[in-house]
Formats: C-alpha cells, sequence, structure tokens
C-alpha cells in the first residue's frame, strides 16, 4: 500500500492542473489514471492544436443548475493566467474567432506545460491504473485500483464525463459521488453534432460537407451565430454542437440562412438591378449552389424570375429561409460528443474549494460536475480555474 497526501483520480486538464497546484504547496500527490498517457482529451483537441482557453470566458458561457457556482473559481484563475503560464514555457499560440486561442504547432506543447509543472511540483503519475473502488477510513480515503491500494488524506475526483469511451471515459466519478449519497443530475450529451430522420436524411444526402454561415436558434431562445455543417450523417458545425446543448428530444432548432441580410432587402436590390433573373441563380449568389439546387428540386423553394415574385410569395421565401426549422431525430451520443451536460450537482459542492459539503476531504472538479462550457476553449478554461482553486486547499 502507498502512502499519499492527495489522491487524484484522472490524468486529464482539471487533474493534472490540481495535481501541479496541491504539490508547490508541500503536498505529496499521486495522480491516478488508467490510460497509457496523461492527457489523452487535450491531445484530440481542438483538431490536434487544442482550443487550450477564451479570452472572454465569463459564468455567461456556462451551463450549470447553479450559475454563480463557477464564478469565484474564473476570477480567481482565469483565461489570461493561464495564458501567462502557456507563455512562461514558449509555447506558441495564436488567436482564431471569438476569442479562442489554440497551439501553433500541436496540443502536446499544453501535455508539455502540465506535466512540466508536474515534474517541478514532485507529482507522481501512475498510468495504467484503473480506480476499481473508494472506501472512507479513519485516516482518509483507501484507493483500489488494478495494480495498487493508495491512501490518502484527501481524494480529488478528476475522472471526466462519459464522452469519448474509447479514451477511457468511466462513470467512476459519479459512482464514487453516489456512494457517498452525493447527487448526481442527469447527464447528457453536449457539444454533439444531430442525426436526423430518415425523411430529411435523404433530402440531405448529396450536401455532405456544405458549410453556411448561419444563426442557430433553439426553442428556449439561446442563439449561436456561426457556421452548421451538412454531414453524411446529418447535421454539425459550430452553430449545431453549440445549440445541441440547449436543445432536448423531441424539440425543434430555427435556422437563419441569412443572418445579415434580410431576403427582402435583397430582392429589393435584385428587382432593380437583374429584374429577369430567376430566384434560384440569384439565391445561389448568397447561399451554396448546390444547396438552393436541392431546395428547389424539392419544391421546398419555387423558382420564378424575380421580378414575378408576389409579396405572399416573398414572405413564404422569408419564413423559410430566416427560420428554417429542423427537428432532430436525435445526437450522436457520447460516442463524438465534446463534453457531457449534467454530473455532480454543484449544490453539494463548495464553489470556492470544490470540496463536498457532506465528506470532508472528497473533491469533484472539470467535467465529472455539472459544468459545462460552450464550445470555444471554454471547458478547458473551466478545468484550470477548478484545478487550481481545489489545489490550494485540498
Ligand atoms: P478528462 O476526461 O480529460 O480526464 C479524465 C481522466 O480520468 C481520463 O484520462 C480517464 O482516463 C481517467 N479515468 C476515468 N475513469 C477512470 C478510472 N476508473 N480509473 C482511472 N482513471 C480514470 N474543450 C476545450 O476547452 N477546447 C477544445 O479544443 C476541446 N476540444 C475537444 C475535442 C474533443 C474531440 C473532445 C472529446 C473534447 C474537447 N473539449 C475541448 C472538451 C475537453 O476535452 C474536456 O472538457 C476536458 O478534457 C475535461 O477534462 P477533465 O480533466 O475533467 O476530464
Amino acid at each position: 500500500m502507498i502512502d499519499t497526501d492527495v489522491v487524484i483520480i484522472g490524468a486529464g486538464a482539471a487533474g493534472l492542473m490540481c495535481a501541479a497546484t496541491a504539490g508547490y504547496r508541500g503536498k505529496s500527490v499521486t495522480v491516478l489514471d488508467m490510460g497509457k498517457k496523461p492527457g489523452r482529451k487535450i491531445l484530440i483537441s481542438g483538431g490536434g492544436r487544442c482550443n487550450f482557453t477564451n479570452e472572454n470566458a465569463t459564468p455567461e458561457n456556462y451551463l450549470c443548475q447553479n450559475p454563480h457556482f463557477i464564478k469565484s473559481a474564473l476570477s480567481r484563475y482565469s483565461a489570461q493566467d493561464f495564458i501567462d503560464l502557456v507563455e512562461r514555457h514558449g509555447v506558441d499560440f495564436h488567436h482564431k474567432t471569438l476569442g479562442q486561442l489554440f497551439c501553433d504547432n500541436s496540443a502536446q506543447d499544453i501535455v508539455d506545460v502540465l506535466m512540466t509543472e508536474c515534474d517541478w511540483a514532485g507529482v507522481k503519475i501512475a498510468l495504467r491504473n484503473e480506480v476499481l473502488s473508494v472506501q472512507k477510513n479513519d485516516t482518509g480515503f483507501l484507493v483500489t485500483t488494478n495494480e495498487q491500494q493508495y491512501q490518502c488524506q484527501s481524494l480529488v475526483v478528476a475522472s471526466g464525463g462519459l464522452t469519448m469511451p474509447k479514451l477511457g471515459a468511466t462513470p467512476i466519478g459519479y459512482k464514487i459521488a453516489e456512494q457517498f449519497d452525493i447527487n448526481v443530475l442527469p447527464t447528457l450529451a453536449a457539444l454533439v453534432p444531430f442525426t436526423l430522420h430518415p425523411h430529411d436524411k435523404e433530402r440531405f444526402e448529396g450536401l455532405s460537407g456544405i458549410s453556411i454561415p448561419t444563426e442557430v436558434t433553439s426553442e428556449d431562445n439561446t442563439q449561436f451565430k456561426e457556421n452548421i455543417l451538412f454531414t453524411h450523417r446529418g447535421l454539425s458545425g459550430p452553430a449545431i454542437l453549440q445549440i445541441s446543448s440547449f436543445w432536448r428530444a423531441g424539440q425543434s432548432i430555427s435556422i437563419n440562412l441569412l443572418p445579415d441580410t434580410p431576403i427582402e432587402k435583397l430582392i429589393d436590390h435584385w428587382r432593380e438591378h437583374h429584374p429577369k433573373k430567376s430566384l434560384k441563380n440569384l439565391l445561389s449568389t448568397v447561399l451554396p449552389k448546390s444547396f438552393i439546387e436541392a431546395m428547389v428540386s424539392q419544391q421546398e423553394i419555387t423558382d420564378k424570375v424575380i421580378n414575378q415574385l408576389s409579396n405572399a410569395e416573398i414572405a413564404q421565401l422569408s419564413e423559410y429561409l430566416h427560420h428554417w426549422k429542423i427537428n432532430p431525430n436525435g445526437t450522436e451520443g457520447y460516442r463524438t460528443a465534446e463534453v457531457t451536460l449534467g454530473g455532480v450537482d454543484t449544490n453539494e459542492l463548495s464553489s470556492k474549494t470544490f470540496e463536498s459539503k457532506k465528506i470532508a476531504h472528497l473533491y469533484f472538479i472539470g467535467e465529472v460536475i455539472d459544468v459545462t462550457g460552450w464550445l470555444g476553449g471554454y471547458n478547458f478554461q473551466a478545468c484550470w480555474s477548478q484545478g487550481v482553486a481545489c489545489g490550494q486547499t485540498v
């Protein structure tokens, strides 16, 4: 049996950040992970370049039953604090759209930063150690893995959510919470592509790979102005991933295909300058041609010479293009989702330390808890902020 001050379950973003922070305070820290290498999700994130934070991260960018919960951690360790850290390590990065920061070279740079920090802080990382059970005893917790037993005073559960089972996602964090009578909110795959009903799938079959800048609205009136992407399974792209976190089974989404220009205005212009041209050809100048052709051939849009359109037809076209309704069949689920919505109820945790209110010295951080960021670096920022807050106390 190995004795250590702190055991952290999960060598992901939250666990490694917490480990380094606690290690610098002189704590002996062991991080357990069932994987062969640390930070596996970091490595595949952001298309291999890791969107490691978002300069504009605020509590409003997170979904949580308690919207105030993330405030304290985010304000104590901000996006700028993490940017300072990667700069100290000489990582080259660039700004993309909407405040998103990506590595220039590879996501490995971020894992290297965290592993170097853990090394400097004297943290031990025990890989290929799957946590099988946790028991509370007089001196803290006894953690049993397939390899070893660890006795610790403090236990941090940073075991992630259910997304990407291929990368070692397990429900161990939820099980530990339930074992100690800590409430776990229902979980759902989020930041995930939609699948379509067979009828729609057939309609959009030929459009796979086409991307359109849009504004997508959910039934609860949340809006994202980003691209949608037709795939061979359904709909994806940043706007769809974003809205998936707000969509529930059976609901529809509304897509504004021309978010920057009312179609009425375009028609006025076309009538004046191209009165003899067809609606189909003119629409193909502002939307992808194959999309318009598909909509015309499916009689969703009626093609006519532009100056022959009646007011009623223009109103109908406007409704169609600005409020295009789609009823997703479902989502692709945890297999391709980026995050898990729900999880350990934050009302059970201190927002300052992430310690359980019921069980002293038991902590939950990262994706396992009910804090889910938007797409765009917000989820990693939550992990850094929570890891630091917890590591300062544990
Ligand atoms: P994480 O899942 O990273 O780590 C948990 C660890 O616990 C894993 O290593 C797992 O092996 C281990 N574990 C689980 N059960 C165990 C057990 N029983 N015993 C031992 N170990 C166990 N976010 C963002 O901000 N920017 C981005 O660019 C992206 N991109 C992105 C792409 C893709 C494809 C995905 C799937 C996700 C993203 N994300 C993202 C989301 C981001 O990856 C996610 O929010 C964080 O990785 C969560 O970090 P955690 O440390 O909480 O869990």
